[in-house]
């Protein structure tokens, strides 16, 4: 009887370690931040450009601001060995995949590479499905630090299943990689990949355009303002390692300065991994003061950890509230319109309750705080008087309000 008990005991063990996923703690404890290929470069990626964008990401700045990760996206590999083991395509790798991430180490950043849970990735290119503990073996090995998997040809996979499968073999490889599921929301990921892996795309790909859908018959994309609309109700479940993934930026990729501001300041507030998907070495100085300002930067940042929360639409204009680690909050207006919108604030009457943070954004009392404008980069005033201020077209007003210290008598 006591045999036979210790046996059950044994088989529900076995059973549920392996129900539980064991992903690398400790990673993206802020949303990640870097450059992935697909949205400028689609399929055309090679070992030149990779090293040059880790070139560029260090003499611009960027890295000095936060941007670590260089992904290469799809279409790096091109077939297996007579073991299995996944190749890079020569022509483009000449030097190999290893010599790459080196390459990139040696500038201080790190290396990111995706596959695709399916028999082929999306572009067509040898997928991980029935070797994920061999590929996951090989990225730790060529000493990978990021994976994006992706979700095309899975024909009769379990979604939550299949990534499971990838994240307990990158665990078995032994080396911390940031584990970035892209299933474009189609199994809920926020509701079971919490342990699986440290982001998740929340929606289908991002559209070069601001305020668009793409039909590309069988699927379609979507503009910025699409894929923000389509965070609604998916706040709760980012936190510290494990974040809500609008997709990678377009900023640099078009859009008008407004825009780009717009976009970049709304991932900001969405606390999502900022990923640029530029031309790093050819970016105007616009398009390069949007992706580093410091202050926006600092608001995704934040080591709370909570994403921002929409708390009114008036006249096409959205507000929206993040609530900061040292106790002050970003507030944004966004204005989705195609004219300028003029805004008075009445710090008089705004109280807000956030739910998730527990915290009440009041203005009210007698207590005076700090206006600092983040864009313009200095202080606007304080909310003694209402802020009447016009936001430009398809624009934004990122404000961070901070609790003006009492000053002691002595
Ligand atoms: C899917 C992903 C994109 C990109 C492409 C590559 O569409 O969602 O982000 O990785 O595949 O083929």
């Amino acid at each position: 009887m006591k045999k036979n008990h210790n046996l059950l005991l044994a088989f529900i063990l076995v059973l549920s370690s392996s129900l539980t996923a064991q992903k690398f703690e400790g990673l993206a404890k802020t949303p990640p931040m870097g450059w992935n290929s697909w949205n400028k470069f689609a399929c055309n990626v090679s070992e030149k450009l990779i090293k040059e964008t880790a070139d560029a990401m260090v003499a611009t700045g960027m890295q000095d601001v936060g941007y670590e990760y260089i992904v290469i996206d799809d279409c790096w590999q091109i077939g297996r060995d007579s073991l299995g083991f996944i190749v890079a395509d020569p022509e483009r790798f000449p030097s190999g995949i290893k010599a790459l991430a080196d390459y990139i180490h040696s500038k201080g950043l790190k290396f990111g590479i995706y596959s695709c849970a399916g028999d082929k990735t999306c572009g067509g290119r040898p997928g991980s499905r029935g070797y994920e503990y061999q590929d996951a073996l090989m990225y730790a090995k060529w000493g990978v630090d990021y994976l994006k998997y992706d979700w095309c040809f899975t024909e009769n996979l379990s979604g939550k299943g299949a990534y499971i499968t990838m994240s307990k073999a990158l665990k078995q490889a032994g080396r911390p990689i940031v584990f970035s599921l892209c299933e474009w929301g189609d199994n809920k990921p926020w509701l079971w990949a919490k342990e699986v892996g440290h982001l998740w795309r929340t929606t289908g790909d991002i559209y070069n355009c601001y305020d668009c859908i793409e039909d590309h018959g069988t699927w379609k994309s979507f503009g910025v303002m699409q894929i923000l609309d389509k965070q609604d109700g998916l706040r709760q479940y980012a936190g510290p390692g494990h974040w809500n993934d609008p997709d990678m930026m377009q900023v640099g990729n078009g859009m008008s300065f407004n825009q780009e501001r717009a976009h970049f300041t709304m991932w900001a507030m969405l606390a999502a991994p900022l990923i640029s998907g530029n031309d790093l070495r050819s970016m105007s100085q616009q398009t390069l003061s949007v992706l580093t300002n410091r202050e926006v930067i600092a608001i995704n940042q934040d080591t709370l950890g909570i994403q921002g929360l929409k708390t009114a639409v008036t006249d096409s204009v959205e507000t929206w509230l993040k609530p900061l680690a040292d106790g002050s909050w970003a507030l944004v207006y966004l204005n989705r319109s195609k004219s300028p919108k003029s805004i008075t604030v009445d710090w008089k009457s705004f109280k807000v309750f956030d739910e998730l943070s527990a915290r009440t954004f009041d203005t009210t009392s007698k207590d005076v705080f700090i206006i600092r404008d983040l864009w313009l980069k200095k202080e606007i005033g304080d909310t003694r008087k209402p802020l009447q201020a016009t936001i430009g077209v398809e624009d934004v007003l990122c404000l961070k309000i901070t609790k003006k210290p009492v000053k002691s008598r002595k």
